[in-house]
């Protein structure tokens, strides 16, 4: 705890440094709604976070992010939404978005490229939030083919536009996620752009968009120290941020305000609390919030399979089951079987090579990028721009989730 705090003070003395260079150098981005600048407002509201829960499509939903927040979270992010369905159909908004008094601070993020949408989805959002993120950092086939994250990096005349008209008309202030560019330089400029079109805090993923999937390695954190160095508003650091023991060498190596995690989190939801939890009673946790905070079953189960994925390796007959479960209970009960098992110190039946562990994660994401690219071309084949979906659309559950995938 005593390096976490000295780490903090650095911080503080960074923050304070930073807020000196921002007097200087940056001209506030004219906006007709008055708002707290950028520093101001991380402070004040947000209450200066150092650790972030990262947007997970399909998974940082209300539930998730309570559990998170009891577990240590100082800010917490929705999963991205596509701001078009959003803006134009009230069934996706109903089931992709739902919060509580309790639910704060809270980031929304959209993707999109076109100011019209984002701005007319953000608007829905803007009393339940307390900023609104544009994703420009997802890397995945499904946002090259609708031309969104990540592949807008290189598209100042779409991307510029949208944070320019948000900073005007929403009432929260405007955040970025990026990834980087090959050339620091041009990811230097490009943050600097977002800077000045106003975006009031940037996230930084030191990944580029072709680090994904099996090839994601190692974040480049000297990169976002870099990029950091030159940017006069708060940044949050992003990338290989896994175990708790990350935070600080995070925190250090990039002098950023706070730490992004989301692989890490999806593994152990308690990971920012430092505190040593049986994953298990954390599993049984997020089934008791999914009860409280209305989750779709689907939902829970993918987060179980990522909780309990350590253990599942060597009990792989009750992974198996577990995909069969279908109520809150099942899965509750399936816990309950796997903890017997660990106390009993009964054997595993077989346990996973660490080629077949490779393989079975591939398999998981292959799998999910189809069930949600089937979900995407869904919702926007159906989606009428008066609020009402055309056919299929609200019956079925998956429609909830957007249109990205892991490691957007
Ligand atoms: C399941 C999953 C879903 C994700 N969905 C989003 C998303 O909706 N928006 C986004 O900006 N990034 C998304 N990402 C990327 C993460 O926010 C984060 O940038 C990336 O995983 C790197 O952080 P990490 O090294 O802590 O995992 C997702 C990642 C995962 C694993």
């Amino acid at each position: 705890m005593e390096s976490i705090n000295t780490t903090v003070d650095q911080q503080q003395q960074q923050t304070e440094e930073q807020e000196q260079q921002q007097i200087v150098s940056i001209p506030e981005p004219m906006s007709p709604i008055t708002k707290l600048g950028g520093w101001e407002f991380y402070k004040t509201v947000l209450k200066s976070p150092k650790k972030v829960i990262a947007p997970m499509v399909d998974h940082t939903y209300l539930a998730f992010r309570m559990l998170c927040r009891k577990y240590g979270a100082d800010l917490v992010y929705t999963p991205m939404f596509h701001s078009k369905n959003f803006a134009t159909c009230k069934v996706y908004r109903k089931e992709s978005f739902s919060t509580c008094p309790e639910d704060r601070p809270l980031v929304v993020q959209f993707c999109g490229n076109e100011a019209e949408w984002v701005v007319k989805a953000a608007k829905f959002v803007e009393d339940e939030c307390d900023a609104i993120d544009l994703n420009l950092g997802c890397p995945q086939q499904i946002a090259k083919r609708g031309n969104y994250g990540a592949f807008l990096l290189e598209k100042p005349e779409i991307f510029l536009p949208i944070v320019r008209e948000l900073h005007k008309n929403i009432k929260v202030p405007i955040f970025c996620k990026i990834r980087l560019l090959p050339d620091i330089n041009d990811t230097i400029k490009l943050a600097l752009s977002l800077q000045e079109a106003g975006c009031q805090l940037l996230t930084i993923h030191g990944r580029t968009k072709e680090q994904k999937g099996q090839h994601a390695g190692i974040a480049n954190w000297e990169a976002i120290k870099i990029i950091r160095e030159k940017l006069s508003i708060p940044v949050f650091a992003n990338g290989s941020v896994v175990l708790y023991k990350d935070i600080e060498p995070c925190l250090e190596a990039t002098g950023a305000q706070g730490v992004m995690s989301a692989e890490g989190i999806l593994a152990n939801p308690s990971m920012f609390s430092g505190l040593d939890l049986p994953i298990t009673q954390i599993a049984k946790e997020y089934i008791d919030m999914c009860l409280v905070y209305h989750t779709e079953t689907y939902i829970c189960r993918s987060h179980l399979f990522k909780m309990l994925r350590s253990l599942f390796d060597y009990h792989v007959d009750l992974r198996e089951k577990m995909g069969k479960i279908h109520t809150f209970e099942g899965f509750r009960d399936l816990i309950t079987e796997l903890e017997v098992r660990i106390e009993s110190g009964i054997q595993p039946e077989k346990m996973l090579t660490n080629k077949q562990k490779r393989e079975l994660k591939e398999k998981e994401r292959e799998d999910e990028l189809k069930r949600q690219k089937m979900d995407t071309t869904e919702i926007i084949t159906t989606t009428t721009t008066d609020d009402k979906p055309n056919t299929t659309v609200t019956e079925t559950p998956t429609t909830a989730t957007t249109t990205a995938t892991v490691s957007t």
